[in-house]
């Protein structure tokens, strides 16, 4: 079980650090991390600088905590987020969370790279996640419970902040963005989905699916914050085009629509 006194010990390394109190946090997924080049007056901490922090070990994640102004908004951005299929604990996964709500940050925007299981969207797409099925068979809130953190039994009834997504939404319509909007499914991974579970997904109300991303957002919901998640749909998942998935592609496709994320995100901060 996290504790207070390892979350405080993370948040005065990081406060010893920078000097000004982020109020956004940001999670950036694979391939993505390029955003964190956009802040200004960048403070980086490389988490194994952070007492109780994990290090990343997947290639495209840096690593690091990246501290500064996005658009002007301070914000705090983790350049590498730490998997449940690395062997880490659901309470490593979701450790920065608990640091960034002790930091100050009272809205949390997640990004992940995930595959398209809406046979209508197509690899490139950026989806507005708008709930998610939490397909992981485990759960971070497992445990005693501590109430400084949160209730024992919490609602995820909105667990994406409509105001966030209704925000997202006119942020692409003002940028001309194609936006799609979904329900993001999570699995542990590392394998990629079969086309029978792709298939089961569908039919169960998935349209993305990926590797990360709900075990942050049931924790950042019973610290109490706002969330907004974004997908960039970086294939097809499992069964849908007659091509085998690898991780070159992922990267490939997070890539070519970096420029559309940078705007897309940076566009959202100022907003929200
Ligand atoms: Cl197809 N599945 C999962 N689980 N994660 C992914 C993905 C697919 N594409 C990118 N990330």
């Amino acid at each position: 079980m996290t504790s207070l006194h390892e979350v405080k010990a993370a948040k005065e390394l990081i406060q010893s650090r920078i000097d000004q109190t982020p109020t956004v946090g940001l999670i950036l997924g694979s391939g993505l991390g390029v955003l964190a080049e956009e802040i200004t007056n960048a403070i980086k901490i490389p988490y194994r600088d952070i007492p109780g922090f994990p290090q990343s070990t997947v290639a495209g994640h840096a690593g690091q905590l990246v501290i500064g102004r996005l658009n002007g908004v301070a914000v705090v951005a983790m350049q590498g987020r730490f998997h449940y299929y690395e062997g880490y604990t659901m309470q490593q996964v979701t450790f920065p969370i608990r640091v960034m709500k002790e930091l100050g940050v009272q809205k949390l925007i997640v990004t992940n790279a995930a595959g398209g299981v809406n046979e209508t969207f197509s690899p490139g797409d950026l989806m507005i996640i708008t709930d998610h099925i939490n397909n992981m068979g485990v759960n971070p809130l497992i445990g005693p419970n501590d109430d400084h953190f949160g209730v024992r039994f919490q609602d995820l009834s909105s667990a994406y902040n409509k105001e966030m997504i209704q925000v997202a939404k006119e942020v692409a319509e003002h940028q001309q963005l194609n936006i799609q909007t979904g329900v993001y499914v999570a699995n542990t991974g590392p394998v990629y989905e079969t086309p029978a579970e792709v298939k089961m997904l569908r039919i169960c109300g998935g349209d993305a699916v990926g590797m990360s991303t709900v075990p942050e957002v049931i924790v950042a919901n019973h610290a109490g914050m706002n969330v907004l998640g974004i997908s960039c749909i970086s294939n097809m998942a499992a069964g849908i085009l007659d091509q085998p998935l690898n991780h070159e592609e992922v990267i490939e496709t997070t890539e070519k629509v970096k420029q559309q994320f940078l705007s897309f995100v940076k566009g959202i901060v100022t907003k929200i």
